[in-house]
């Protein structure tokens, strides 16, 4: 390729839709860390919501995404989400994306948690990421959009005019290499590998939020974190995820007494918000009890999920005993890189989409299937942006070789597994002050601090460095919310507070190498050391 305008970090469904929209107008770059069938997207199993059935509103669609995200959200930045979101779907199934459909060719609307009507659209059963990530791949042209794969981005360039014009990686044999643009964009994706618990691939590690922020950008909300209710629970782990789907379907919840869990708990029982229903699994395995799905009222299960029966068939787990063991995992980061309704962040020529950005559409806690729809939404709704605006061909009028500086050489003194340990017992399911307090010790404790320019041996190293970052921000976000709402549950403070906390955001940004805190709502700034 002679040349390239945006460079789009990342391979899921935000950056594909993203790079189908440029392809006509620009070079593209996608860069990303594995290869382009790895990732989150891939493994999306219940699907993408979107208001189409005969029945269905916006409205109504508006009304659940806001009472999943306990009204924490931007309304008129969600009502737009659904708007567009509900043409572009449209615009998918006009083209031949491939959705499942009835016996009598409409298309076959599931249901899932906190969702008040038939609005999940799947493929292939279980398999909507993979289906709907292979329609987006064959749908690029190879002379306009260039793959790097297997190489990591562990720094953005900046201009001498503080534009961010390019990247930094190191391939697979740990060689650095730059590439530069006029426009970058963000799209790796959230947190999930960061939890020894999850439903991630596992590495998706808070990259783009931790390159985001030693950068300069704003990042906000990074305490809403959402466990997924029902992993596959084999050998003392978890190993993958048991769809939302199958409670849509009829599944029930039982411990190994029997007992209807969610009985007496919400009245959607076990199709309730996933932070209540994840609670509600922690709480009774910590009492030592198992959970199962019960499955025995679903019928044809394999051929309905076909890819969970194999999930449950490569870990000795019997469809025909009815019964799924299943607990809790980290599975979606509402929190990330501050951004405004096309992407764009604080940074000239930086933009995030997809789950790496926050742009107040999921509030405390996302609706489940909302995050395909969002990375379709915001890649088309940025790469409108970018036709209309044009591709700055000032960004690079520096020289980039110039401001090319020495990263700090540093080694990482601890193992990725005491990370993920303290995020998981003290930043997870449920918190409080004590353990939220003893884990930010820990990661004070290690002698790193916050670079913009940083020098590794290895990409392990850098994985961890750019883990401990993250891990940071969410356990100071975490301990600076004293109230509970949607994925942050604090033992210590039970109720939400809505008189002190329904809008209030901590806005977080580096600051001479320390964490800067502002809470615009009280007009307060902290520096952290
Ligand atoms: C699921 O299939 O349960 C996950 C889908 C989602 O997170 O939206």
């Amino acid at each position: 390729m002679e040349k390239t305008d945006i460079i789009i970090v990342g391979s899921g469904i935000a950056a594909l839709q993203l790079a189908r929209r440029l392809q006509d107008h620009f070079y593209v770059m996608i860069i990303t860390k594995d290869e382009i069938e790895s990732g989150n997207s891939y493994l999306a199993q219940g699907g993408v919501a979107a208001p189409i059935g005969l029945k269905d509103s916006v409205h109504s669609h508006l009304k659940d995404t806001l009472e999943a995200g306990c009204y924490h959200q931007l309304e008129d930045s969600v009502k737009e989400l659904l708007v567009d979101g509900k043409r572009i779907v449209e615009s998918l199934v006009n083209e031949g994306a491939p959705f499942d459909r009835e016996d009598d060719g409409s298309l076959s609307l599931g249901m899932e948690g906190a969702h008040s009507e038939y609005r999940i659209l799947h493929s292939g059963g279980d398999q909507t990421g993979k289906f709907l990530m292979n329609h987006l791949l064959k749908s690029l042209s190879r002379e306009k959009v260039q793959f790097v794969e297997r190489e990591m981005v562990y720094e953005l360039v900046k201009n001498d005019r503080g534009q961010c014009c390019g990247v930094k990686t190191k391939d697979k044999d740990d060689a650095i290499r730059f590439y530069y643009a006029p426009h970058i964009v963000l799209a790796t994706g959230g947190i999930g590998g960061l939890y020894p618990s999850t439903s991630n691939h596992p590495s998706v590690t808070g990259d783009g939020m931790a390159l985001a922020f030693l950068a300069g950008a704003k990042l906000s909300d990074m305490e809403f974190i959402q466990f997924h209710p029902t992993l596959l629970w084999s050998d003392g782990k978890t190993c993958g995820l048991i769809s939302e789907a199958v409670r849509g379907e009829g599944a029930i919840l039982l411990n190994d007494a029997g007992k209807r869990i969610m009985e007496g708990v919400d009245p959607l029982m076990e199709l309730a918000p996933r932070h209540i229903v994840a609670e509600c699994i922690y709480k009774e395995r910590r009492k030592g009890r198992n959970v199962y799905l019960d499955i025995s009222r679903i019928e044809d299960f394999q051929g309905k999920f076909p890819s969970i029966f194999a999930l449950c068939s490569k870990h000795h787990i019997s469809i025909e005993a009815g019964r799924i063991p299943v607990s809790p995992g980290c599975h979606f980061m509402m929190g990330g890189i501050v951004t405004d309704r096309v992407g764009r962040t604080n940074i000239p020529g930086l933009y995030a989409i997809g789950e790496v950005a926050c742009s107040g559409i999921h509030g405390a806690n996302r609706l489940a299937s909302n995050s395909l729809l969002e990375g379709l939404v915001y890649g088309e709704r940025l790469g409108e942006y970018l036709i209309e605006s044009g591709v700055r061909s000032s960004a690079l009028v520096y020289s980039p070789f110039d401001r090319i500086v020495e990263g700090e050489p540093i080694s990482i003194p601890f193992h990725a597994d005491e990370l993920k340990e303290g995020m998981m017992n003290h930043v997870g399911i449920i918190r409080k002050e004590e353990g939220l307090s003893a884990h930010l010790e820990w990661l004070n404790e290690q002698p790193l601090t916050f670079h913009e320019h940083i020098d590794f041996n290895s990409r392990e190293e850098i994985h961890l460095y750019f883990m401990w970052v993250v891990s940071l921000l969410v356990t100071e976000s975490a301990l600076l919310r004293t109230e509970s709402r949607g994925g942050h549950i604090r033992s210590d403070f039970p109720m939400e507070d809505n008189a002190g906390w329904l809008k209030r955001k901590m806005v977080l940004q580096k600051n001479e190498g320390r964490l800067r805190v502002d809470d615009h709502e009280q007009n307060e700034t902290k520096i952290y050391a």
